[in-house]
């Protein structure tokens, strides 16, 4: 299948995620069990590891991950979790715990980040950014799984819709096509058999 050219490392504000084909990127408590099974090319999670200088959350992906740490604890640099109640965090290793307008904690993580990539790994946040002008790049690596209820990448019932131009060769505005079937397709195919 298609896929892109590698993440380079440019001091951009990049919203990262595996999201599932119906575009949630956690399940509707903030589960992630639904991530395995699904492979990405080799090489890949090193690419992220290597470009990525400093990671955003919101408070409530962090109090869930338990002090997991980003690409299985791979990636080492520094954290900021935006909160309104910074004061109950428990304090964690590498760990800043922000209340600030979203456009200073990207300030803060780009400083951080030290002209490599800042990874926004919340919706909630990349949407406010988005509203900033202060999301560079979404970057979105597609499940082949329908979860059908969770945390969306994308929330803003009543908000204009945001067009995009797609990155890398080729006209911005197509469409990309991904085709799947059903693992549990009632219809088995004569090649298959
Ligand atoms: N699929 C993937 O690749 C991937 C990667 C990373 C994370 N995730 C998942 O994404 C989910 C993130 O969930 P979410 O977006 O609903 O929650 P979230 O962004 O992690 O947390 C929302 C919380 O962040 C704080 N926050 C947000 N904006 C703020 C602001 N402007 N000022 C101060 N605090 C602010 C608030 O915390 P307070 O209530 O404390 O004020 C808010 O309740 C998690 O389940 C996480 O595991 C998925």
């Amino acid at each position: 299948m298609n896929d892109t050219e590698p993440q380079t490392a440019d001091g951009k504000v990049l919203w990262h995620f595996l999201m599932s084909l119906d575009g949630f990127v956690a399940g509707p408590n903030h589960e992630m069990d639904w991530m395995t099974g699904t492979s990405v090319r080799p090489g890949l999670h090193r690419n992220y590891i290597e470009t990525t200088g400093a990671v955003l959350g919101g408070r409530d992906g962090w109090d869930v991950i338990d002090d997991s740490r980003p690409y299985g604890g791979a990636w080492d640099g520094p954290i900021f979790v935006l909160t309104h109640h910074p004061e109950d965090a428990a304090p964690a290793d590498g760990v800043t715990f922000l209340n600030c307008d979203p456009a200073e904690a990207v300030r803060i993580g780009l400083e951080a980040a030290g002209g490599k990539n800042l990874e926004v790994f919340s919706p909630t946040i990349g949407r406010q950014l988005l509203e900033r002008g202060l999301i560079d790049e979404i970057d979105l690596h597609i499940a082949p799984i329908l979860l059908g209820e969770g945390i969306r990448l994308y929330d803003n019932p009543g908000g204009e819709p945001i067009r995009l131009h797609g990155l890398g060769e080729g006209d911005p505005t197509a469409a990309v096509n991904v085709r799947y079937r059903p693992t549990t397709t009632a219809r088995i195919r004569t090649a298959e058999r």
